[in-house]
């Protein structure tokens, strides 16, 4: 039989040994759950706002359970490689263009059409419509989820010379995000698109890599693309919007209070950030005139009728892949 002091030695050691197990398991329980969310433009942009935003509701939401590092203007990752990125864990949340997507869905390619929304209260509509919110579900089969739609604005058209009717873009080569919609749009303009990262277009518009790019107020302004361009024409021939993705496997997998307050701070912030989205479009408008570098051609009602049936070509050639009830609900969404 063992003595009564080898019998309190024993559970002392127990006791110790058990509580050194717990330990580092103690320490994983309050350790937070580490969420990077990357994009590629800058802070004070819809986008870049909208991410910030959800970085403090989220943490308000589950303080000491989530800590969100946000990573703007391509610091961690860029286009090319922040879907790639978001898909092998190494961030937990993007925000590309609907422009981005084609690889992976040519369903969303319908955001890309040019002229098929008058402004973004029409995209709103689509967006929160039963085929917009279906889509956000559409690349589940690639493992990526749509937790919300943010809005940046319409697109306007620049170049580094004169910049009214379609035959002014004609031989020129354009900056396109990777999309084969925006490929065939400048394509039907007998123009040359070039697929290039955000990152690299103000570089290849100073040095002539490119003659022009298409983009909104908010990203001319906040990349200075208007200090090294000629003529800005107002078009508004298409929309910049993007899509929040997170992975399907991490987000299936993250506890129930965590999803639930994280999908709490989404929804504020997406409402929050589409709230400001065109104010600051129209701010920037309004500095990129004051700064007088880059000239805003106004467009006629002829002149728009002009630039939309020179790209009407194109929704012919993706009507097959986007699908008519797609496009129809989509016109529907105009008022
Ligand atoms: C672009 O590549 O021009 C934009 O999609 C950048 C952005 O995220 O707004």
């Amino acid at each position: 039989m063992p003595s009564s002091t080898t019998v309190r030695r024993r559970c002392c050691a127990a006791a110790i040994l058990s509580a050194a197990l717990a330990l580092p398991a103690l320490a994983w329980a309050q350790a937070p759950i580490v969420i990077k969310f990357s994009h590629v433009v800058a802070e004070k942009t819809p986008k870049g706002l909208g991410a910030l935003k959800f970085k403090e509701l989220a943490e308000q939401k589950l303080p000491g359970k989530v800590q969100v590092q946000v990573f703007p203007s391509s610091q961690l990752f860029g286009d090319a490689k922040e879907l790639e990125a978001l898909l092998l864990g190494d961030v937990q949340l993007i925000a590309p263009s609907l422009s981005k997507f084609d690889r992976y869905t040519k369903k969303i390619q319908i955001f890309d059409l040019p002229f098929l929304f008058d402004d973004i209260a029409a995209v709103d509509r689509f967006q929160s419509g039963p085929q917009g919110q279906e889509l956000l579900n559409s690349m589940k089969n690639r493992g990526l989820v749509g937790l919300a739609y943010w809005h940046n604005g319409m697109k306007q058209l620049s170049t580094k010379g004169e910049l009214k009717v379609p035959a002014d873009a004609k031989g020129l080569k354009f900056r396109i995000q990777a999309s084969d919609v925006l490929e065939a749009q400048f394509r039907a303009l007998g123009a040359n698109p070039q697929k290039m990262a955000f990152a690299e277009v103000y570089q290849a518009l100073q040095t002539g890599v490119v003659d022009g790019q298409e983009n909104t107020w908010s990203n001319i302004y906040s990349q200075k693309f208007h200090e090294v361009q000629k003529t800005i024409a107002e078009t508004n021939h298409g929309v910049i919007d993007y899509m929040v993705v997170t992975n399907a496997k991490w987000w299936d997998g993250l506890p129930p209070d965590i999803k639930k307050g994280l999908s709490e701070a989404m929804a504020e912030a997406t409402a929050h950030a589409n709230k400001l989205a065109e104010d600051i479009n129209q701010v920037d408008r309004k500095k990129i005139a004051d700064a007088n570098k880059a000239k805003i051609q106004p467009l006629s009602k002829e002149d728009v009728a002009a630039w939309r049936k020179a790209m009407e070509p194109v929704w012919k050639k993706f009507e097959g892949d986007i699908g008519r009830d797609l496009i129809d609900a989509a016109l529907k969404s105009n008022k």
